[in-house]
Parts: structure tokens; sequence; C-alpha cells
């Protein structure tokens, strides 16, 4: 095999890069478009995008669809149709990676028997030194490499890679500007709206910090107006996203203005219903609370992610709370909002993490009593502090805490749903239900998934629904009303 020459389009991440925040002000760009000649790129092309990880790369999944589109190029879900296969890829856990690079194996065949084919990797994988010495050496059929900080890029990188059939990488390990007027393909009733991108917060045990880059807000009024134009366009629902959407406003020089005022202001837009994720409990201001307690499109749903209960593991974490703290700020938050549903994620095995500490971990879960949680098993990523920590802990002990704390996870969220029964919750009906073609689906404000029956009309309406057969992770119920003007007779 012959070697390919990098040097004409490469630009690999560096860790040392990522790693530093420097002061630069962050410039808000408003002039992104797609030239005449560009727009016609992708025609009789088509595309298809697998989207791994969380929220931000749903969306930016979304982003990249927008600017294929406005290319000319339709999507497909079926990989041998497509002219351009993206994975954008998730770097959070091994797991997540191993599933990246067990994709990329199975397209190798595929490029073979159709070397036209353009595959690109992107997102957080990419901002990742030795991945993309990984695939540099191993995976040489992937044309395309690009990150997180210029997906804005994807026209130019994706003619680069279609004229020279050198692999392109450009991965910038400095975090870019915000580029506003990005085109998007959203779909479905709910809407993803980006509030800040990257995170200063650098958990121990976290690769975020590394891959998105320093925490950078967008502009009030740039968020208000796209909030506004969902509105308009009829979506039921937006959620707000970041890493950590309390820290919002904080790189703001020239105005004081904070995550509870934009809140404050986006609640009065003529929207059913508003989310947000992720909060990190440190930046939680009574604010915020004060503003969330005001309910009306602010659901009262708070994840609140508390990763250990015990104050040791979490300094070693760097998560900057206690479980004191922790337990004040729940205690605070329900205080205000008597009806708030808590959600929470959670790493067992983390390096050192003793039975005493783990135990610790569960009697939070049943203080705080959290309706539902995403558990995880401490994974080691190269580069952060926690991969270098002495961990004594065998593996199968950490299978084995994490199934102990899924099943007192269970319990509650049964008991927390089993209390639903007999009442009437509202339900945003998303569409037919997974697994009965029978049955519809949808969430409550609290972000629970029910099923019920009913006419196919409903679905992207509001139904109220009467709670029948409460299970652990979704609710079974019968429809009691809907908003819905083309089901008269209810
Ligand atoms: N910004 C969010 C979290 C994003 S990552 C926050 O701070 O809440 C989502 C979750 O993945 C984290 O909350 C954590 O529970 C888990 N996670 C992150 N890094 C991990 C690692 N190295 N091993 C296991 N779980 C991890
Ligand atoms: Fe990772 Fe912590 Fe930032 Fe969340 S707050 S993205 S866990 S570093
Ligand atoms: Fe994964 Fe990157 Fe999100 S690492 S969880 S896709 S920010």
């Amino acid at each position: 095999m012959t070697t390919k020459d990098y040097s004409k389009y490469f630009q690999a991440p560096s860790y040392t890069d990522a790693k530093k925040r420097g002061k630069d002000e962050i410039r808000v760009h408003y002039d992104f478009s797609i030239s005449d000649e560009m727009s016609r790129f992708g025609a009789n092309k088509r595309y298809m995008i697998r989207t791994y990880g969380c929220q931000m790369n749903e969306h930016d999944t979304e982003t990249m669809k927008g600017m294929l589109e406005a290319m000319g190029f339709t999507s497909t879900e079926d990989k041998r149709e497509a002219d351009v296969i993206l994975l954008n890829t998730c770097a959070i856990r091994e797991n997540a990676e191993d599933k990246v690079f067990g994709e990329l194996g199975h397209l190798k065949h595929l490029k073979m028997e159709k070397p036209n084919v353009v595959l690109g990797v992107c997102g957080c994988m990419s901002q990742e030194e030795g991945v993309v010495q990984r695939i540099l050496t191993k995976h040489q059929h992937v044309d395309l490499i690009f990150g997180t900080h210029n997906i804005h890029r994807l026209p130019k990188l994706l003619q680069d890679a279609y004229f020279d059939k050198e692999m392109v990488v450009e991965v910038w390990s400095k975090e870019g500007d915000i580029v506003e007027n990005l085109p998007k393909k959203r779909e479905g009733m709910k809407a993803w709206v980006n509030i800040m991108y990257g995170c200063d917060k650098f958990c121990t045990y976290c690769i975020v910090p590394y891959t998105r880059g320093k925490e950078r807000s967008r502009r009030p009024e740039d968020v208000i107006a796209e909030v506004r134009e969902l509105a308009r366009q009829g979506y039921k629902e937006v959620t707000l996203l970041g890493q950590n959407v309390n820290a919002y406003g904080k790189d703001f020089e020239d105005i004081e203005y904070r995550f509870g005022d934009l809140m404050d202001d986006i609640r009065k837009i003529d929207i059913p219903r508003i989310r947000f994720t992720t909060s990190h409990p440190r930046d939680f201001d009574d604010h915020l609370i004060e503003v969330l307690a005001k309910g009306g499109n602010l659901v009262e749903h708070i994840h609140l992610p508390v990763q250990s209960g015990n104050t040791d593991v979490l300094k070693k974490m760097s998560r900057k709370y206690s479980r004191e703290q922790y337990l004040e700020l729940v205690a605070k938050i329900k205080r205000a909002m008597p009806d708030v549903v808590l959600t929470t994620d959670i790493i067992v095995g983390f390096p050192g993490e003793t039975e005493e500490q783990f135990q610790d971990t569960l009697s939070l879960v049943k203080e705080v009593r959290y309706d539902s949680a995403y558990t995880f098993i401490y994974s080691p990523r190269e580069g952060t502090p926690a991969a270098g920590m002495a961990d004594d802990i065998p593996p199968e002990e950490k299978s084995a805490r994490l199934i102990r704390l899924n099943d007192a996870l269970n319990e509650i969220s049964r008991e927390a749903n089993e209390r639903l029964r007999g009442q009437t919750v509202e339900v945003l009906v998303e569409g037919v239900s997974k697994n009965n073609a029978d049955m519809l689906s949808g969430r409550t404000r609290s972000n629970k998934l029910v099923h019920f029956q009913g006419p196919r009309e409903l679905i992207g309406t509001f139904a109220k629904v009467t709670v029948t057969e409460p299970m652990t992770w979704f609710i079974k119920g019968e429809l009691a009303g809907t908003d819905s003007p083309a089901v008269a007779n209810l």
C-alpha cells in the first residue's frame, strides 16, 4: 500500500493547546453563506450522518444536515446509497469510541466496493490526538477528519476531500469564534437551541473541556431571536443546550446577564415548553431558582448531575461542591418548586472509590429520590487527570456496584411513577409507540415517557392522559382530553 501525503491538508489536534484557556475575546460571525457554486455541489448526491453522543452532538448533526442540504445533497438512511458518510462521534467513554472504530471497520468494505464514497469522521473523537493518530495509521480509507470547532467549514472541507484524494484533516485545538446563522435541519416538534459552547469545569474524569474548548456564550439577542423564530414556526418545545448552562453569560465582558436572566426573558416567548440541559450544581444560583419557580412554560424538571454522594470522591473529581452543599441546593430547589422532578448522572467505580464511599452515593440517591438517572462505570480518558490516578477496584466490583445502584434507582423511579396513578398529565404526543403500532407515545412536562391509545391526528398536539399503569421506565394511560381541533369528539 502506498503511503498518502498528508502535508497539504493536515492540521491535527493538540492536547496542550486544547487545555489552554486564553483571555482572547470571542467574536461572533453573522456572515455565513453558501455560494451559488457551492449550492449546486451536492446535486444528485446523497448523504448519511451517524450520530453518537449527547444532545450537543445531535444538534451539531442538524447543523451539518442543514449545510449539506443547502449544498443540494439529499439524505438517505441506507449507507449503500450514500455518496457522503459522516460519523459524528463521542469521546465520553471507551465504549462510545469502540462503536465508532467498529463502524469504521465495517465501512472499509463499503469503501472498497465504492471507492468514490467520501467517508468523514467528526465530533469529539476527532479532537483527540490518539484517535487521529489511530485513524491515520489504521483507517486510511477515511477521507476527511474535522473537529467540533470548525463544523462551519464542512462545505469547503468536503469539496477538498472530493477533489484531492489525500486524507483531509482539519482539527482546531483552540476553540473558534461563534458562528451564527448556520442552516439547521430540525425534525419533529421539539427543537434544540445552543446557548453556549465548551466547558471550563475540567472535572478530572472528563474529556469534554478538551474536545469542546472554553466556555463561550451566545449573545442573548441571538438566542432569543432563534427561540422566537421556532415559536413562530410552531415548535412545541425548546431545549436550551450547554455542557454547563448555569455558567451562561460568565464570559460576557460588556453586560451582566446570566442564565436566570435568559430564562426570565425566554419564558415570555409564546412556546409551550422550555427545557434546559445540563446544569452544574455549582453555578445554580438563587435568581435562577426564583425564575424557574415562576413555572408557566418553564417545565418543572431539572437534570442535576451529582456524580457521587461522597465528598472525598467529589473532591477527587474536582466537582467543587460537597455532598452537603449538593443536598442543600436540592432542598432549596424543592422548597421553591414543590413539584420539581429531579434526574441525575452518576459515575461508579471512580479510581479508588471504597465500598463506604459508594454507599454514600446509595444513601444520597435515596435521600434525593431522583425520578430517573443515567449511571456509568468510570472509563479512563487519556489525557485527563483521573486517568493517572491509582485504581485498585476490580472491574467485577465496579459492575456489581452499578447493578446495586440501578436497583435502588429503579425502585425509586417506580415509586415516583406509582404516585401518578389516577392523575391526569399533559402529554406532548410525539408519535406512534416504537413497540406497539396501536399506541401513541409522548412526554410529560417532567419528561416522563407515556404510552396511550389514541388517534394519530393527536401527533404534534398536547393530550390529557390519565395514568392507569405506572411502570419503572414509562407510564401507561388513557386519553382524557385533547387540545386538537382535529379530534372533536373528545
Ligand atoms: N456537562 C454535563 C455532562 C456531560 S457528560 C455535566 O457536567 O453534567 C454526561 C455524563 O457522562 C456525565 O455527567 C458523567 O456522569 C458521565 N461521564 C463523563 N465522563 C465520564 C467518564 N470518563 N467515565 C464515565 N462516565 C463519564
Ligand atoms: Fe465534563 Fe464536568 Fe464539564 Fe460536565 S462540567 S462537561 S462533567 S468537565
Ligand atoms: Fe460525547 Fe462530546 Fe457530547 S464527548 S457526550 S459528544 S460533548
